[in-house]
């Protein structure tokens, strides 16, 4: 029987610009949950599978993507913006072979550039010698305006879910803004820190009750990371788990999750292509100034 995953690979290999991305947008409710680590892991797990797989740090908080792989960037996406260098200056690589675009404060103003700056993104990312299989966004903690601007963008929307007090209120918070205001209309539920196998499963029904009463989304859950001593001693060592521990609980359950995330339908046609996105992300930054033009 032919695997899902090749049919997906053949499917990627279009010519050039036609090609579409999987944009995975990695979220959550609140502060902690993990997002970091699963966008970190699961960009890791899709290189290691031959995936080719940018990771966009959408974060400016302190535990950034670079800090938990040991890169140190030169430049940022803000040089980028600037025009002072191309992607390809910007683009770091992990020991492990993931590509990371460092982020800074070129992140926040993603969500206000000029059309110049907006083509100049665009052209960016879609000239990128490699052409992208995959493209990991880890967002910030919180309801900020660039978080639901990755989210409203990116094709899917991967919710990372932590068993702690209010977690079901925060991430319902998050999918109500998304779905209501941002037409987002499908989530996939990832439950982190897991402690018994099962409990994930019980965390996204508690949520799933909730959502199907109130909101019109479709969740679909897509497994459990165990809370693993061997993640935080990679992230000690400044190295992705499923690269140093390989064969620790969580880099076995990061493995399962990119076959999972592998088998995700690929949006054929214009909407599916990484210029799309960019169009989607940056097309309505402000409405206010727009109405004022
Ligand atoms: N499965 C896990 N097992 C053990 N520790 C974990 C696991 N996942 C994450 N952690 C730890 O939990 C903490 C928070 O993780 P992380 O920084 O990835 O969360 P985050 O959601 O990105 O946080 P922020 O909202 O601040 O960006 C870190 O110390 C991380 O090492
Ligand atoms: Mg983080």
């Amino acid at each position: 029987m032919a695997s899902p995953e090749l049919n997906v690979i053949h499917n990627t290999r279009l010519d050039g610009l036609a090609q579409p991305v999987q944009v995975i947008a990695v979220t959550g409710g609140k502060g902690g949950t993990g997002k970091s680590a699963v966008a970190v892991n699961l960009a890791t797990a899709l290189a290691q599978a031959g995936r080719r797989t940018l990771l966009l740090d959408g974060d400016l908080g302190l535990a950034n993507v670079d800090v938990l792989l040991g890169l140190t960037p030169r430049y940022t996406l803000e040089h980028v913006l600037r025009g002072e260098r191309t992607l390809e200056e910007v683009i770091v690589q992990s020991s492990a072979g993931v590509r990371v675009v460092p982020a800074a404060s070129g992140v926040a103003r993603m969500a206000a550039l000029s059309r110049t700056e907006q083509a100049g993104i665009i052209q960016a990312f879609t000239a990128l010698a490699e052409p992208l299989e995959m493209l990991i966004i880890d967002t910030a903690a919180g309801i900020c305006e660039t978080v639901l601007q990755f989210c409203q963008s990116a094709q899917q929307v991967l919710v990372v879910l932590r068993d702690e007090p209010a977690a079901l209120t925060d991430t319902y918070a998050l999918i109500k803004v998304l779905s209501r205001e941002r037409g987002v209309r499908q989530f996939r539920v990832l439950a982190n820190m897991t402690r018994e196998r099962g409990q994930g499963d019980m965390l996204f029904r508690r949520l799933q009750r909730v959502t199907d009463r109130y909101l019109e989304v479709a969740l679909d859950y897509v497994g459990e990371i165990p809370e693993d001593a061997w993640l935080q001693r990679a992230v000690q060592s400044q190295r992705a788990v499923i690269e140093l521990f390989p064969s620790s609980p969580a880099a076995q359950a990061f493995r399962n999750l990119a076959r999972v995330a592998n088998r995700w339908p690929l949006a054929l046609g214009p909407s599916g292509r990484l210029e799309f996105f960019f169009e989607r992300m940056l097309a309505r930054p402000a409405p206010r100034l727009q109405v004022l033009k």
